[in-house]
């Protein structure tokens, strides 16, 4: 049940709590820094984990002790039966999160708010419409905007997650932060990080530094909020700004000392990090109803304390062999 004692400890004694299901690699938008120019081999249907397969993952999951899970894509919410998948979780008595572009979030408002879903990421990266369509090679801006209206009078807790780039919306820093003026939400500014085929360079990242200065040239007086647990962001607020903000260092700042999570794509291999290249197949022993439990005990044993060994910098010879963010899910 809920109140189960982490089993899922790593060598470093980390418990591990909290877990990423992404649902499909398919998504409606195709965000350059996330989808390789030259797109992805899609999974193969019949490797991806049906629904009833995820409810008895997720399950397992919980047993072993982890309270969160949050689905990912790709966008989960272009996954057939969302619908019933999210109810059929939300009765393991979890706490349920989602990451969405947005695009689709009206169809399932009234369903979030009945079975209790509250905390939404949203993934926003430019306020201005034209610039949306270059990133996203779409056009669904007003959509998603809309959207994201419709979630905060709703009362759902709602992140915009931001991925700065030079030279594409790094201008827009504080036109998110005026957001919060008013607005009851967090914007998450995220360093923009490597993964295969997105050409990544630091160069054309924002460090939390950079952003923070920007923000107090802005803004003026800026408060640090107290880290939750496990928080993998440094949060803040302008001094009387209803919202807040937060910056996910992971270049500049990693903030892995207290990492709880794990991950399984939506074809069934375990991650222990965002930038594991080895992975854990779970979706055999799924299909052939074999126990699951110490092949998760075992493999969270393997994780390295920092960023998949890269604990100094970023390799390309490392991230190159991981898989694009698309089919990770973040
Ligand atoms: N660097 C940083 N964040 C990224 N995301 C996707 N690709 C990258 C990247 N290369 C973020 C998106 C999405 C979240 C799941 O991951 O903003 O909201
Ligand atoms: Fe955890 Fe890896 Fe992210 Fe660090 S980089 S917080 S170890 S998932």
């Amino acid at each position: 049940m809920t109140d189960s004692k982490p089993q899922i400890v790593d060598n470093f004694g980390r418990p591990h709590t909290y877990l990423r299901i992404s649902l499909t690699d398919r998504c409606n938008l195709r965000c350059f820094y996330c989808m390789p120019e030259e797109g992805i081999e899609l999974m193969e249907k019949s490797n991806i984990m049906t629904i009833e397969e995820i409810i008895d993952l997720a399950t397992t999951f919980r047993d072993l002790g982890v309270d969160t899970i949050r689905l990912t894509g790709g966008e989960p919410l272009v996954r057939k039966n969302f619908g019933f998948l999210i109810e059929e979780l939300a009765k393991l008595g979890v706490t349920l999160k989602l990451t969405t572009n947005g695009i689709v979030l009206d169809k399932y408002l009234d369903l979030f708010q009945k079975i209790g879903l509250k905390k939404i990421n949203i993934s926003l990266d430019t306020l201005d419409k034209a610039k949306s369509i270059f990133i996203t090679k779409r056009d669904y801006f007003q959509r998603i905007l809309q959207n994201l209206e419709t979630a905060l009078e709703m009362d759902m807790e709602v992140k915009l997650n931001i991925v700065l780039i030079k030279g594409v919306n790094d201008n827009e820093i504080n036109d998110f932060i005026e957001l919060t003026r008013y607005k009851n939400l967090t914007i998450k500014f995220i360093e923009f990080m490597p993964f295969k085929g997105n050409k990544w360079d630091w160069d054309k990242g924002v460090s939390k530094n950079e952003i923070l200065d920007t923000i107090s040239n802005g803004f003026g007086i800026i408060e640090e909020l107290k880290n939750p647990k496990h928080s993998t962001s440094s949060n803040f607020k302008v001094l009387n700004h209803v919202g807040s903000f937060a910056i996910v260092s992971t270049i500049t700042s990693p903030f892995c000392d207290d990492c709880n999570r794990i991950r399984v794509t939506a074809d069934g291999k375990m991650k222990n990090c965002l930038f594991a290249n080895s992975e854990t197949d779970l979706l055999t022993p799924l299909r052939n109803r074999d126990a699951m439990d110490d092949l998760i005990i075992n493999a969270i044993k393997t994780k390295k304390h920092s960023r998949d060994g890269m604990d100094v910098k970023m390799e390309a010879e490392h991230y190159e062999q991981n898989r694009s963010m698309i089919s990770i899910g973040g």
